[in-house]
C-alpha cells in the first residue's frame, strides 16, 4: 500500500532507489516518482502515472548522480492515479519534497487554511498538505522542529520521508501507523516501507515505532520521539536473502511461490513438529503456554486470504483442541464492541504483519486486556512486534500480490497450533501422532498436485470464456472455496462467489445455468456424500462442474465435467492440498488473458490504510 524508499550515503542514489521501487512495486503501482539532490545541490524530480517502467523509461538516459534521494510507488487513496497526484509532493517554494504512505485524515481543513494564507496546491492528494505545513512552520523554526510541529498538527497515518534543499544532506523519516524500516549498510542508509529494498545492501535494520522520527545523514542517524527525546534503537538482523526475493527464471512471482509451497510448508513445520510424540513445539509460545492452557475462547482476526486461513483454523481448533473459536474480519472487529476477557486470547493472522485493520484489531484487544498472539510471515513487522507472543511462518518473502505460499504456511502453523493446544487438553497421544504424521507427509503430496499442472492449465483454457463461477466446499473446504473464488477474482478479474455447499440451495442455485460453472471441492471426507448431492443439484440445472476430488475416486469423474485429483490426507489437512489446484487454475486463467499476474489492478499486497 504505497511503497517509499530513500537513500543517503556515498553511493549513487538513483539506481538504488529505482531498484528499491522495483522491489516495493507490489505495494502499489498507480504511479511512481523520484526526487534526487544532485551533486551540484539541484533537485531532480520526475513522476509518471502507471507502473514503474514508465518512470524508468522517462529517466533512463538522464538520471543525474546524487548522494541522496527519495522515491515512491503509489496505491491511490485520495486523488486519481495520475502524474499530477504522483509523489514526491512539494511545497510552494519547491524546496521540500516528501513521499508518504498512509492517509492524512484532516487534510481538507488543513488545505483550506493553507490556501487562505496563500499556499497553492498542485495535486488532489492528502499528502501535499504536509509539504506546505512544513514550509509554513519553517518560517518560524528550523526544519526538524517544523516537521515535528507539522506531525503534531495532522491526524491520520503516515510513513514519511522528507528532503529539503536547504539541508540537502539529510532525510527525515517519521512513522505513525505505516511501516518504516531503516537499513544500516556499510555505505550509507536506506529507508523503506519494508525490508525488500534493503536486503541487497545490508541485513542490519532498525524498525521505527509510531511517534518516532529519524534524522538520517550519509554517515549517522538519530531517532527522537514526539517529546524531542533521543531514543536508543536496537539493530535487528534480517534473515531473508536476496535470492529468495528474485523470480529465479519463473514467469511470475506467483507461479514461483505456488511451486515453492512444499518447501515453505517444510520451513513452517521444521523443528516444530515432534511426530514421535504427537506434539508441536512452538518456541514463540513457550512463555505463554500456561496462559494458553487456561484459555477458554480464541478470537481470530485477519483479512483477505489470511481470513480464510483463520476460518480453517477455527474448524481445526474446535474439532481437535476443543476450544471455542470465533473468527472475525479485522475491519469489523475494530469498530464494533467486542466482548473480551482475560480468558479470551486474540490471534492475528497476517502475512505482511502490517495490515492496518488487523493491527488496529490487535490494539483494541490489548486495550481490553486480552492476550494477543500473531501468526505472521514478515519478521520484525508491526503485528509481530506488538502481539504478546506468536509464531513466524518462515515462508520467505511473498512478492506476488495474490497470496499463495503464505496461505499454506498459515494453515500449517494452524495445524501445529491445534496440536499444541489439543495436547495441552484432551487430545490423545494417538490422535496427536496421527495428525503429526499426516502433516509431515503433506509437502511431498503437494508435489504430486504440481504433476497435474498442465491438466489444470487445459481446464482453465476450456473455461476461459466464462465470466462467472460458483466455488463450493463444505466443512474444511468451505474456506477453500472462498479462497479459490478470491484468487480468480484478484488476478483474472473473473466474478466468482465462494459459498458453503449447503447454502447453494438458499440463493446461488438461482444463478446456475450452462453459463455459470461450479468449481466443487469434493474430497472423500466426512461430508463427501452431502457434497455429491450438491453437485447433482448443479448438474440438474445444466451447470458445468469442475471437481477437486481425492485421488482414486473414479465415480466422481462420471458425474462432473472435469476433475482434478489431489492425494488423500487427514480431513483437517485437506485444505493444504485442495487449495493448490485452485491457485494454479486462477494463475493460468489470468495468464491466458495476458494479465499482469503479480500486479493485479487496484490491489496492493500490504494494506496499511483502512
Ligand atoms: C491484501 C492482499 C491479500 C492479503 C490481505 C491480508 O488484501 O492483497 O493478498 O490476504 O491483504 O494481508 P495480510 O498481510 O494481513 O495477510
Amino acid at each position: 500500500m504505497c511503497g517509499i524508499v530513500g537513500y543517503t550515503g556515498p553511493r549513487d542514489a538513483g539506481p538504488i532507489l529505482l531498484e528499491g521501487l522495483r522491489r516495493l512495486e507490489y505495494r502499489g503501482y498507480d504511479s511512481a516518482g523520484i526526487a534526487l539532490v544532485t551533486e551540484s545541490g539541484e533537485l531532480f524530480v520526475e513522476k509518471k502515472a502507471g507502473k514503474l517502467a514508465n518512470l524508468q523509461t522517462a529517466i533512463a538516459d538522464r538520471t543525474p548522480n546524487a548522494a541522496i534521494g527519495l522515491a515512491h510507488t503509489r496505491w491511490a487513496t485520495h486523488g486519481k492515479p495520475s502524474e499530477r497526484n504522483a509523489h514526491p509532493h512539494c511545497d510552494c517554494g519547491k524546496k521540500i519534497y516528501l513521499v508518504h504512505n498512509g492517509i492524512i485524515e484532516n487534510y481538507k481543513e488543513l488545505k483550506a487554511d493553507l490556501e487562505k494564507i496563500g499556499h497553492k496546491f498542485s495535486s488532489e492528494t492528502d499528502t501535499e498538505v504536509l509539504a506546505h505545513l512544513i514550509e509554513e512552520y519553517k518560517k518560524q523554526v528550523p526544519l526538524k522542529e517544523a516537521v515535528w510541529r507539522t506531525l503534531a498538527h495532522v491526524q491520520g497515518t503516515y510513513g514519511l520521508a522528507i528532503i529539503d534543499r536547504s539541508e540537502p544532506e539529510k532525510i527525515f523519516v517519521a512513522r505513525n501507523g505505516s511501516p518504516l524500516v531503516l537499513g544500516v549498510a556499510d555505505d550509507g542508509y536506506i529507508i523503506a516501507s519494508d525490508i525488500a529494498p534493503i536486503v541487497r545492501y545490508t541485513n542490519q535494520v532498525i524498525y521505527l515505532e509510531d511517534g518516532e522520527m529519524a534524522e538520517v545523514t550519509p554517515c549517522s542517524f538519530q531517532v527522537t520521539n514526539f517529546k524531542r527525546k533521543k531514543v536508543e534503537k536496537e539493530i535487528s538482523k534480517i534473515d531473508w536473502t536476496l535470492e529468495e526475493a528474485e523470480k529465479k527464471g519463473y514467469d511470475h512471482f506467483m507461479l514461483k511461490e505456488i511451486i515453492e509451497q512444499p518447501e515453505s510448508m517444510q520451513n513452517a513445520i521444521r523443528g516444530r513438529l515432534v511426530a514421535k510424540e504427537g506434539m508441536a513445539k512452538l518456541g514463540g509460545l513457550r512463555d505463554v503456554a500456561d496462559h494458553l492452557r487456561e484459555m477458554k475462547r480464541l478470537v481470530i482476526v485477519s483479512c483477505g486470504t489470511s481470513y480464510y486461513a483463520g476460518l480453517v483454523g477455527k474448524y481445526m481448533f474446535e474439532e481437535y483442541a476443543g476450544i471455542r473459536t470465533e473468527i472475525e474480519y479485522a475491519s469489523e472487529f475494530r469498530y464494533r464492541k467486542p466482548i473480551l476477557d482475560k480468558e479470551t486470547v486474540v490471534l492475528a493472522i497476517s502475512q505482511s504483519g502490517e495490515t492496518a485493520d488487523t493491527l488496529a484489531a490487535i490494539r483494541e484487544a490489548k486495550n481490553k486486556g486480552a492476550m494477543t498472539l500473531g501468526i505472521v510471515n514478515v519478521v520484525g513487522s508491526t503485528i509481530a512486534r506488538e502481539t504478546d507472543a506468536g509464531v513466524y511462518n518462515h515462508a520467505g518473502p511473498e512478492i506476488g500480490v495474490a497470496s499463495t505460499k503464505a496461505f499454506t504456511s498459515q494453515l500449517s502453523i494452524l495445524a501445529l497450533f491445534t496440536l499444541f493446544l489439543g495436547r495441552q487438553r484432551d487430545m490423545s497421544f494417538v490422535m496427536g501422532k496421527r495428525i503429526a504424521e499426516e502433516l509431515s507427509k503433506v509437502p511431498e503430496q503437494m508435489k504430486k498436485v504440481f504433476k497435474d499442472s498442465q491438466h489444470i492449465k487445459r481446464i482453465s483454457k476450456k473455461y476461459s470464456g466464462f465470466s462467472d463461477f460458483l466455488y463450493l466446499g463444505r466443512k474444511y473446504n468451505y474456506p477453500i472455496a472462498m479462497e479459490g473464488a478470491l484468487k480468480i477474482k484478484e488476478i483474472a478479474y473473473v466474478h466468482a462467489e465462494g459459498y458453503p455447499f449447503g447454502e447453494m440451495k438458499h440463493g446461488p442455485i438461482a444463478l446456475i445455468d450452462e453459463n455459470f460453472p461450479t468449481v466443487a471441492i469434493a474430497t472423500r471426507d466426512s461430508v463427501y456424500e452431502k457434497t455429491l448431492s450438491g453437485i447433482q443439484e448443479s448438474k440438474a440445472r445444466g451447470g458445468k462442474v469442475v471437481a477437486v476430488a481425492t485421488a482414486g475416486d473414479k465415480s466422481i469423474a462420471k458425474l462432473v465435467d472435469d476433475v482434478i485429483y489431489i492425494p488423500k490426507t487427514l480431513e483437517m489437512l485437506t485444505p493444504l492440498l485442495s487449495v493448490i489446484p485452485l491457485q494454479i487454475f486462477a494463475y493460468y486463467s489470468a495468464v491466458q488473458k495476458g494479465l499482469d499476474v503479480d500486479r493485479p489492478r487496484n490491489l496492493a499486497k500490504s494494506v496499511t490504510v483502512e
